[in-house]
């Protein structure tokens, strides 16, 4: 003689019971759902890279910087500023920084640079910025052949690069040495009774100009 064994799993319960269940189920899901979707939103924002880290910043020059900058008209000025960068994860860097500013005339720099266009701009992320603005021009340090810094020597009037023997006029043309073009002007501007400097890197070793980043 054969017998069924009963026991409390084999008996689903009453409807009101099931019902019960189902909404406890349902219930534990939705609220475990809103708990992940919280931590998720944060966690997958902190992995997006942020735009900031690859548009150029615009830097001050200080007054006593502008000055020198003004009086700078047979020979360069150094001018030095703190380099703001974000990298698309870490917190903002600032880096010392400089640049060589001269005061010129626009018609006279722009037939001295032939390596230059016409329209007297260059691309950037925001469109084109003026070569020479307010008869100043901002020269990149970086020496466009291999990415040394080329020096100002006075009693040679040019700029000499150590590495491999570059050299640069006054305006930054290219006058001797491998470099494929002449030193790069970078963007300037007055704004609201200051000074500012934008910092690009450009490609090296290429006779045109090819924007890598907006940090040194
Ligand atoms: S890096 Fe300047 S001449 Fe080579």
């Amino acid at each position: 003689m054969s017998s069924k064994i009963y026991s409390a799993y084999d008996d689903p319960g009453t409807p009101d019971e099931i019902s019960r269940r189902s909404f406890m189920a349902n219930a534990t899901l939705a609220v475990g759902g809103i708990i992940g979707l919280g931590l998720a939103i944060p966690i997958v924002g902190s992995l997006i890279p942020q735009d900031s880290g690859s548009k150029g910043t615009w830097a001050p020059l200080t007054a006593d910087e502008f000055t020198s900058l003004q009086a700078a008209t047979s020979k360069p000025v150094k001018l030095e500023f703190q380099l703001k960068s974000k990298d698309s994860y870490l917190p903002e860097q600032s880096t010392g920084e400089y640049v060589w500013g001269i005061k010129t005339d626009k018609q006279k720099f722009m037939s001295d640079r032939a390596d230059l266009p016409k329209s007297g701009t260059l691309p950037y992320f925001a469109g084109a910025y003026t070569v020479v603005t307010m008869n100043f021009v901002i020269l990149s340090p970086i020496c466009p052949h291999l990415g040394c810094r080329p020096i100002w020597n006075d009693s040679a009037t040019r700029f000499q690069c150590p590495c491999h023997g570059s050299q640069f006029d006054l305006d930054g043309e290219h006058v001797a040495g491998p470099a494929p073009r002449g030193m790069d002007p970078l963007p300037f501007k007055e704004q609201t009774g200051v000074a500012n400097i934008m910092w690009i890197r450009y490609e090296s070793g290429v006779p045109n100009r090819v924007i890598i980043s907006y940090t040194s």
